[in-house]
């Protein structure tokens, strides 16, 4: 679009830089073929105090919560949706599309020039790329590291109403977006948590990993933020909507490999593009389109078509939920599978286990045996459990099935319920090497050591 530049922008020395970095990103991956893009995630609880019975309890809200989020944000925009016509400037008066929330996953990188190193969620369940900015700042939660300051940032751009980059934004009314005088690209985001934030789009320079920097990446600066809990100061969306970190960067492909729920400190490795592959014995299964419309949304749906436990094929039947399929998510630690579901499965474990029963109330899990003396996993014979996706079956290891809480002498299936959705959790996606292949429109996992990948 050529339309609206601002005169004020015209005149700012730095016109010529932003002619020079808008229509970079999306060609701007580091095109060196044999380069590895690598960014190391951290899970937030590996920051945090908490061990133990408290991290499984946290595991648990906060898988709820995150389910929650993203169930919010895949109503259909014909559901009534948060609004508040108060007339006001910018971000407070658009209709607000509600977004996943509550992540679990930290990545380091910086931005700006010189660069200022920030820590961000990684969120495969949303698109906008965020921070908290002193531009200046009206509300800010409490965060570690300095808030970052377009003013000194040599490579902050404003976003300019007209933009693409501007009109990708989901449903907000133009008119609010782009409301004189205000002359920038004004977002809402709320998250399905009770967080949110709000401010302009912009573009500045990115650094991942060890040194590979990105031009003219747009996202928000903002100056009006709820929420954010985990130490991080903002986010990275991984999502398929057009503001995603991989959208904007254009790469066909990223993969992740989460290392043990149990390890809080090896940190799990991100590949971005050519660094993201798998040996040719992955299996492959196919995205579904998004069942809540392509602005909307900007989850990877997978088909989910039965569950064995042990040797008996549940009879869970067709997709569980309603909404087009089962999520997979980086957001959510515990599997979430729709009520009906979470029950034939939890009948058919409790039946094929020794172990007497035991209430795992104190850890927000619904199935758990008595196990004594921690005896691990394996000791607690959990069967076989294999998710049969289209066209690929994918085996559970027993760590990633049961979670322990030694002192309680507990040990529980690490899934929990929810009722509209299901979306498989990042502890059953432990020591599983994940490739998105967006290009192919697959998905397709093997069995990793995360730890050594
Ligand atoms: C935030 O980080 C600090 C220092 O790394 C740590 O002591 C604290 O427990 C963390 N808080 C949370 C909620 O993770
Ligand atoms: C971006 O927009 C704001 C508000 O309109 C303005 O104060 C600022 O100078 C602009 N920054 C740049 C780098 O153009
Ligand atoms: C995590 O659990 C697995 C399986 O029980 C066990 O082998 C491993 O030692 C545990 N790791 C940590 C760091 O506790």
């Amino acid at each position: 679009m050529t339309s609206p530049i601002v005169p004020s922008l015209m005149a700012s020395k730095r016109w010529l830089l932003l002619c020079l970095l808008l229509p970079l990103p999306f060609f701007a991956v580091p095109s060196n073929p044999g380069r590895v893009i690598r960014l190391d995630l951290t899970h937030v609880d590996a920051r945090g105090p908490l061990a133990g019975a408290g991290r499984v309890r946290r595991a648990a809200d906060r898988s709820h919560r995150r389910v929650n989020g993203l169930l919010a944000a895949a109503t259909p925009p014909s559901a009534p949706t948060l609004r508040s016509d108060g007339g006001g400037a910018g971000a407070a008066t658009a209709a607000a599309a509600v977004h996943a929330s509550t992540a679990t996953y930290l990545v380091d990188l910086a931005i700006g020039t010189p660069p200022l190193a920030l820590t961000a969620v990684l969120d495969t369940g949303s698109d906008l790329i965020w921070t908290q900015c002193d531009a200046p700042c009206r509300r800010c939660f409490p965060q570690p590291a300095p808030l970052y300051a377009p003013a000194r940032s040599a490579t902050y751009a404003n976003v300019s109403c007209g933009s693409k980059l501007c009109e990708a934004l989901p449903l907000t009314p133009r008119s609010s977006r782009c409301s004189a005088p205000e002359p920038g690209c004004a977002y809402y985001y709320s998250y399905g948590d009770g967080s949110s934030t709000g401010g302009v789009l912009a573009t500045d320079a990115f650094t991942f990993g060890s040194a590979a920097t990105v031009h003219g990446l747009a996202f928000g600066c903002g100056t009006d933020n709820l929420g954010g809990t985990d130490n991080s100061s903002g986010l990275v969306g991984m999502g398929r909507g057009p503001l995603s970190l991989v959208s904007q960067l254009g790469v066909t492909r990223f993969s992740y490999c989460f290392t043990p729920f149990n390890d809080t400190t090896t940190s799990s490795p991100l590949f971005l593009s050519s660094s993201a592959r798998l040996s040719p014995a992955a299996k492959s299964t196919p995205f579904l389109p998004n069942p809540a419309g392509p602005r909307r949304g900007s989850y990877y749906y997978l088909s989910l078509e039965g569950i064995t436990v042990g040797d008996t094929l549940l009879p869970i039947g067709g997709v569980p939920g309603h909404r087009g399929g089962l999520i997979i998510d980086s957001g959510t630690t515990f599997t979430a599978l729709e009520e009906r579901a979470l029950v034939v499965l939890a009948r058919a474990v409790a039946a094929r286990v020794a172990l007497p029963l035991a209430t795992g109330a104190h850890l927000g899990l619904s199935l758990c045996f008595a196990a004594p003396d921690g005896r691990g996993p394996e000791a607690v014979g959990v069967p076989r459990l294999v998710l049969h996706f289209d066209g690929a079956d994918m085996e559970l290891p027993r760590t990633s099935v049961v979670v322990e809480d030694r002192v309680a002498g507990v040990a529980c299936l690490g899934m929990v319920s929810a009722r509209g959705m299901s979306v498989l959790g990042s502890m059953q996606q432990q020591n599983m090497h994940i490739l998105y292949d967006i290009e192919r429109g697959v998905l397709s996992f093997e069995p990793a050591n995360c730890g050594e990948v």
